[in-house]
């Protein structure tokens, strides 16, 4: 990555989820950037009867589906019920962490049956496997390309979506993240080709969500956040406040989301914490990290550890390794999401990676590697996929295979 230049007019820029890595500890102004975002959000309650009218009416529609949880809380019969009359089919069994064997099937039955407009009704899972079918029906080589090749995506099948899971942000985002299971990878890819036309959000679906699962969406929905904030200061004021409303919201109603009713309005939130974390909104302008993530990816490659669980396990490690690169941000978080203000800099930087963690564990969430009977081999695997796929992670591009064996190793 080659070093960026900046001035008083000339700066690096971002884009949604594909922020440029600068190695320039100087930068300290907001850098450029563009910003789109075409999805159209359909909040609240009984929102669902609405999806006949956003669909064109002649079209042949595709329905995905996970493992069939929409059957025991309603929602499809509320999906049947407003498509009543219309041309569907159906495709069932894309599971968590979709994966790349189950979706060319799916891929074989919309081309057989000609269909050109995808609906996934689902969690993130659902709703990224449909983000990589909707790709892969016009695309004329082997699928997996639109993975590993950048520029494989110059077509796609329009697509919307019915939220389940407050948790990816996939609903309002150009990202998805596809597994293959024959070889235990998990790869993420982009393509502005892929935002859902509109996603559906009614907060009631969501009171079938087994507490884990409410547990993992809202660690998932606080690191995108702070993937997107913990990095170094540019003096993007408008942006860290953003970020700290949603951090301060999701700490803030994750006792009522985790409570055994959690009632409407807590989930209300919780969905639109998730949704506006990962939706481009608060990565305006910002340096961003993802090196958690990528590191969580190969914790749920190798173990199908659930995402947001593999996020709580690495970013507490990732905060105490990489302290002195966020230092200015560390003490800004402290201060202004968890209200710490007492004792020195050092101090109030451990205090406030201790209350992360902490937050993780008020979740139910373990964050110790060990807790899922991952060791030593698994730290070695993944370093030895880093070093061999030359990656390195993080706002500086600082995070190396050996930074991510210190993460792991203080996980183990
Ligand atoms: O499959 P069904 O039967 O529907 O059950 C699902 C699944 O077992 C269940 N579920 C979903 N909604 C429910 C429900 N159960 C009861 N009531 C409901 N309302 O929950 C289980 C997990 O679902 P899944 O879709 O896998 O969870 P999530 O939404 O957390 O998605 C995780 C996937 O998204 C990727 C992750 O890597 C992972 O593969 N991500 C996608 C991102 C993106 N596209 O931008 C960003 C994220 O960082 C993340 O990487
Ligand atoms: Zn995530």
């Amino acid at each position: 990555m080659s070093r960026m230049r900046h001035s008083r007019c000339t700066g690096p820029m971002t884009r949604h989820y594909t922020p440029i890595k600068t190695n320039d500890k100087n930068i300290k102004e907001m850098y450029n950037f563009e910003f789109k975002n075409p999805v159209k959000l359909i909040f609240g309650k009984g929102t669902i009867a609405r999806i006949a009218e956003e669909i064109p009416a002649r079209s042949k529609v595709m329905l995905t589906f996970g493992g069939g949880s929409v059957k025991r809380n309603g929602v499809y019969e509320q999906v049947m019920k407003a498509l009543a009359g219309r041309d569907v089919v159906e495709f069932w069994g894309i599971e968590p962490n979709p994966k790349y064997e189950t979706l060319v099937e799916a891929i074989s039955l919309a081309r057989r049956e000609g269909v050109d407009f995808l609906l996934a009704v689902g969690g993130g899972s659902v709703i990224d496997g449909t983000k990589f079918i909707a790709a892969a029906i016009p695309y004329e080589g082997e699928a997996w390309d639109i993975i590993t090749r950048h520029d494989a995506v110059t077509k796609a099948v329009p697509l919307a979506t019915v939220l389940t899971l407050p948790a990816t942000g996939s609903e309002m985002n150009n990202g998805a993240v596809i597994s293959r299971r024959s070889t235990h990878e998990k790869f993420p890819f982009h393509s502005d080709l892929v935002y859902p036309r509109f996603s559906v959000l009614d907060p009631c679906v969501t009171f079938s969500l087994p507490k884990k699962m409410v547990a993992a969406g809202l660690a998932d929905t606080f690191v995108h956040v702070m993937e997107q904030y913990m990095t170094y200061p540019v003096d993007a004021r408008v942006m860290d406040r953003w970020a700290e409303g949603l951090l301060q919201t999701v700490m803030e109603i994750s006792p009522a989301a985790m409570s055994d009713e959690p009632d409407y309005d807590t989930m209300a939130n919780f969905m639109l914490c998730a949704t506006m974390g990962l939706n481009g909104f608060i990565a305006m302008g910002v340096p961003q990290d993802w090196a958690t993530h990528m590191i969580g990816h190969e914790l749920t490659a190798l173990h199908e550890i659930t995402h947001g669980v593999t996020l709580a396990i690495v970013l507490p490690q990732l905060l105490r390794v990489m302290r002195d690169d966020k230092h200015d941000k560390l003490l800004q978080y402290a201060e202004r999401v968890l209200g710490i203000t007492d004792g020195d800099d050092e101090s109030r930087i451990d205090d406030a990676i201790r209350r992360t963690e902490e937050y993780f564990h008020s979740l139910g969430i373990a964050t110790r590697l060990s807790d899922y009977g991952v060791g030593q081999n698994t730290v070695d695997e993944i370093v030895r996929r880093f070093t061999e796929r030359g990656a390195v992670w993080g706002e500086r591009n600082d995070v190396t295979p050996d930074k991510v064996r210190m993460i792991l190793e203080k996980a183990l």
